[in-house]
Formats: structure tokens, C-alpha cells, sequence
């Protein structure tokens, strides 16, 4: 996600309605970020397989980096402002950006978010999903359909002529009112021709703040729900993102196309 505070977006917003620096994908841009976005989609399907009790982070992180690359893509986060691994793999009270390594060992009863960021072409996908390790308890099941449902929630405000904050009014609404955190600092982002682009898409926001959508706009939408306080903490590895309080955290990530009559999930490998 894009890591800008609110002040920092309320600012690139009010630029961004003077002189829109979202990018307008051309059919050929959208084509290729398609391409991309299903290789990224791909690869969540395929992990899914190997989410069990015993395998390490750094596994999974492997595997997908093989399947990225058996499939003609790469990642885009390795080496991204100097981040070592092929994904982002956040386990329980991490909220998101979770480094693979060979110490940590998914258990029977967490909650983990997989992050698979490629690039195919010169094109950026972006999608995650939080599963389910082994026998999850009711509460943390809850929350991880809660978060999915926030995603949907929020796909179905993208349509062109409605605005950005249409997107995070909704999905607090829905969050705060189960009691759940609402998390500020990381947002969506557009995507596409370059990893983070304009407009940071947040997830609570004031009814009918920011931009107008408009078709061939891509973005993600990526709400990071808690069980407790929305606050979060970085850890001293400067990636990692913990709760404040130690209770977990659920996400869900797709990349979305504006179209002409409402919106097309772009990290799907689901045919109509
Ligand atoms: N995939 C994350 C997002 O949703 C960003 C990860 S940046 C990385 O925007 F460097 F940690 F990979
Ligand atoms: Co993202
Ligand atoms: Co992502």
C-alpha cells in the first residue's frame, strides 16, 4: 500500500483536483496491466495450496517468486526502496508489509495476508488476500470476512463521476459499526505504469471527498481491518506494520479498471 500519512494525502488530493496527476490508461496500457493483474491473481490461487501448518514464510515467498517467473513476469517489490524479499507475507497482529524469512512458521489457527505485486511487460498488478491456517478461531474468521467484505464494499462504489472518498466513507461505515479498526496510514494507490501512482485511495474517508473516477483510471482498493484500535506501529526493520495493541489484522487487495458503465476487477482469474 502507499505509505502516506492523512495530512500527506489530503495534500496530493487537493493537487490532484487542480491538475490530476492520475494517469488515464490508454487500451493498449490496459491491456498489458490486465495481463499482469491475472499473473498476480494467478499466483494467490496457486499459494493457496501451501498454506499450512509448518511451512515457513520464506517458502511461500519462494514459491511464488518461481511461479512469477515460470509464467513471464517478475516482482515488482524486491529491490523497491530497497525491500529484500518477492512478496509481503503478514501474519496475525501484522497489519501489512510482512517480510518472508526462513524463522517464521505459519501455525494452526493464524491468520495470513500473501501481497504479490508483478510486473509483466513494464505493467504493475496488485492483489492480496488474508487465509486461513489449519482451525481458525470464530472471532478472527469473522474479521477476515469482514475485511473481504470491505474489498466488495468498496468495488461497488468504483464508477465513473463518483468520487474517491465514496470509496473509504463506505467501508468505514460498514468496519467501525462491527466495532472493527479502521487502519489510516496505508492506503490504496493507482498503479499500473509505475508501483504507486496517484490517487492514494484511503479507506475512511468523508462522504464525497476527492477526485472523480473516470474510465481508464486503475487503482487498488486494500482495506486493512483490525480487531481492536485502528492505530498502527512500525517496526525497527522499517517495513514491518504491527497493530498498536497485538490484536490482529485482515486484507484483501485487487486492482480495479473504471469503465465506461461501473468497474472491472483486473486481479481475477475467475471468467464470466
Ligand atoms: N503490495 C503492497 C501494496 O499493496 C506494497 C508492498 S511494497 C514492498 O501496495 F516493497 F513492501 F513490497
Ligand atoms: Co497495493
Ligand atoms: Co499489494
Amino acid at each position: 500500500m502507499g505509505i502516506y500519512s492523512p495530512f500527506r494525502f489530503f495534500f496530493l488530493m487537493t493537487k490532484a483536483k487542480r491538475q490530476s496527476g492520475i494517469i488515464i490508461k490508454t487500451p493498449e496500457q490496459i491491456e498489458g496491466i490486465r495481463k499482469s493483474s491475472k499473473l498476480a491473481a494467478a499466483t494467490l490461487d496457486m499459494i493457496a495450496g501451501y498454506i499450512k501448518p509448518g511451512i515457513t514464510t520464506e517458502e511461500l515467498d519462494n514459491v511464488c517468486n518461481a511461479f512469477i517467473l515460470k509464467n513471464g513476469g517478475v516482482s515488482a517489490c524486491i529491490g523497491y526502496n530497497g525491500y529484500p524479499k518477492f512478496t509481503c507475507i503478514s501474519i496475525g497482529d501484522v497489519v501489512c508489509h510482512g517480510i518472508p524469512n526462513g524463522k517464521t512458521i505459519l501455525k494452526d489457527g493464524d491468520i495470513v495476508n500473501v501481497d504479490v505485486t508483478t510486473i509483466v511487460d513494464g505493467y504493475f498488478g496488485d492483489t492480496s488476500r488474508t487465509y486461513l491456517v489449519g482451525n481458525v478461531s470464530p472471532g478472527a474468521k469473522k474479521l477476515v470476512d469482514t475485511a473481504k467484505k470491505c474489498l466488495d464494499i468498496g468495488i461497488s462504489e468504483v464508477r465513473p463521476g463518483n468520487r474517491f472518498g465514496n470509496i473509504g466513507y463506505a467501508i468505514a461505515n460498514y468496519a467501525e459499526k462491527l466495532g472493527y479498526g479502521v487502519v489510516r496510514e496505508y492506503t490504496g494507490h493507482g498503479t499500473g505504469i509505475h508501483f504507486h501512482e496517484e490517487p492514494y485511495v484511503v479507506h475512511k474517508a468523508p462522504k464525497d471527498s476527492g477526485a472523480k473516477m473516470e474510465p481508464g483510471m486503475i487503482f487498488t482498493i486494500e482495506p486493512m481491518i483490525n480487531l481492536g484500535t485502528h492505530k498502527t506501529k512500525l517496526l525497527p526493520d522499517g517495513w514491518t506494520v504491527k497493530t498498536q495493541d497485538g490484536k490482529i489484522s485482515a486484507q484483501f487487495e485487487h486492482t480495479l479498471l473504471v469503465t465506461e458503465d461501473g468497474c472491472e476487477i483486473l486481479t481475477t482469474t475467475e471468467t464470466e
